[in-house]
């Protein structure tokens, strides 16, 4: 029997226990990125840009579980606003090297620095800067330890994982002295001789993934620290359909009390959810508050859609705050066209009510809702997309 108790789904944040798709990423960061920096190659930070609700927190924590199932060493932290993030990492950093038994083998200067970086804030951003140098202290204590923790990570053959969440909280002096260390730290090339003779060089075993809301690379860019810029950069999108269906279809492995999805129930929750992460878990729940059966019904689904309906347009009316009348109006314009029909010349037309306008008649709104607010994005067709998924059922649903 199902009750409210036993209710497998999380609306709210984080991994999980009922999970869809993602495993071509997850298994990138088990498959390639954590084998290869164990065999000393470079590889390239990832930076997970996305919208609010897309799986972005979930994501880094199943890579944290994936991580600590292997033994690494886990650096994880979620940046706030406004907080001495140079210190948050210091004391994370601090903490992994303690997890992993390595604090007595670190350098006595270098665990000497960190544990200060880490304890004492510094007047005003907790970050000194060295005299006469340009060099922010924080930065080279930083390196000094990630170089230090990444050998000895290396000589217990582990990995070093960095997970940044929430990276577009980081202030400017922040993100100079904590990438700057762990760029540094990543382009670090190590020698050995070879016992045959040879010289052996190779990069420490540290995989570093960050994760933000889109304007995250463009703080990099602001603060002029280039780290942002040497990040392949991950936007995770949409699930995909066929996910949601197989995380349906194989619902039981995710429930103890052997609660299945009927098929058409199915195909109702893949409408609604229409790939946002965020409606899945909450239809999820609802869907499974609905009633007390074995299977979860369509008709189910139908009510938990309706129940939480006011919830989702609150989320899509918070995505629109700041922006101008005429800006909602061109996205409703938007909307009201199918997405086949989504170009930025059919949008204008819409939007102007001008069967001859041209999209560079609207150029000006356009770039500002895809660059400033990111509410759109422009796809590789050329066709205009909602950043958030649903959004234009809401929108269209406005103008009714
Ligand atoms: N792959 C997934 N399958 C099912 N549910 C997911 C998945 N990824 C995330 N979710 C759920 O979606 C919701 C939003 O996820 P999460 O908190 O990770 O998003 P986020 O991108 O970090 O959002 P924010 O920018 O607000 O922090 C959570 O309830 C989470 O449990
Ligand atoms: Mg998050």
């Amino acid at each position: 029997m199902r009750d409210a108790r036993s209710n497998p789904f999380q609306p709210g944040w984080g991994k999980p226990g009922v999970w869809a798709g993602r495993d071509l990423l997850v298994g990138e960061f088990t498959d390639v990125v954590l084998p290869r920096v164990a065999d000393g190659v470079k590889e390239v930070p990832r930076l997970v840009q996305d919208e609010r609700g897309m799986g972005k927190t979930a994501l880094l924590e199943a890579l944290a579980d994936e991580a600590r199932e292997r033994d690494c060493l886990v650096v994880s932290v979620t940046a706030a606003r406004g907080e001495d993030f140079t210190r948050v990492f210091a004391a994370a950093l601090a903490g992994a090297a303690a997890a992993g038994s390595l604090v007595e083998r670190l350098e006595g200067r270098v665990s000497a620095a960190l544990a200060r970086l880490a304890g004492v804030t510094v007047a005003g951003t907790g970050v000194t800067v060295s005299g006469g140098g340009e060099e922010p202290v924080a930065s080279v204590t930083l390196t000094d330890a990630l170089v230090d923790v990444g050998r000895l990570a290396r000589d217990t053959a582990r990995q070093l994982v960095v997970l940044v969440d929430e990276v577009q909280n980081v202030g400017a002096t922040h993100l100079a002295a904590v990438f700057t260390a762990l760029q540094r730290a990543l382009e670090h090339t190590e020698t050995d001789q070879h016992p045959s003779g040879g010289t052996i060089r190779y990069g420490l075993p540290i995989a570093v993934w960050l994760a933000g809301l889109p304007g995250a690379l463009a703080n990099f860019r602001k603060a002029h620290v280039t780290f942002g810029e040497r990040c392949e950069l991950v936007a995770l999108g949409p699930l995909d359909d066929r996910e949601v269906r197989e995380a349906l279809v194989t619902f039981s492995r995710f429930n103890d009390a052997g609660v299945v999805f009927d098929a058409d129930a199915i195909e109702v929750f893949v409408d609604v959810v229409a790939g946002y992460p965020y409606t899945f878990q909450l239809l999820g729940k609802a869907a499974w508050d609905a009633g007390h059966g074995q299977v979860i019904t369509a008709e189910e689904v139908h009510t938990a859609a309706e129940r939480i309906e006011p919830s989702m347009r609150q989320r899509y009316a918070a995505r629109l705050e700041g922006l101008t009348d005429d800006q909602v109006a061109y996205l409703v314009a938007a909307a009201s066209l199918s997405d086949e029909e989504r170009t930025p010349t059919r949008v204008c037309r819409a939007w102007k009510a001008d069967p001859d306008a041209t999209a560079s008649m609207c150029g000006g709104m356009h770039q500002r809702l895809v660059d400033d607010h990111q509410v759109i994005r422009r796809g590789p067709d050329g066709r205009i997309r909602f950043a958030l998924p649903g959004m234009a059922s809401y929108l269209a649903d406005l103008a009714r």
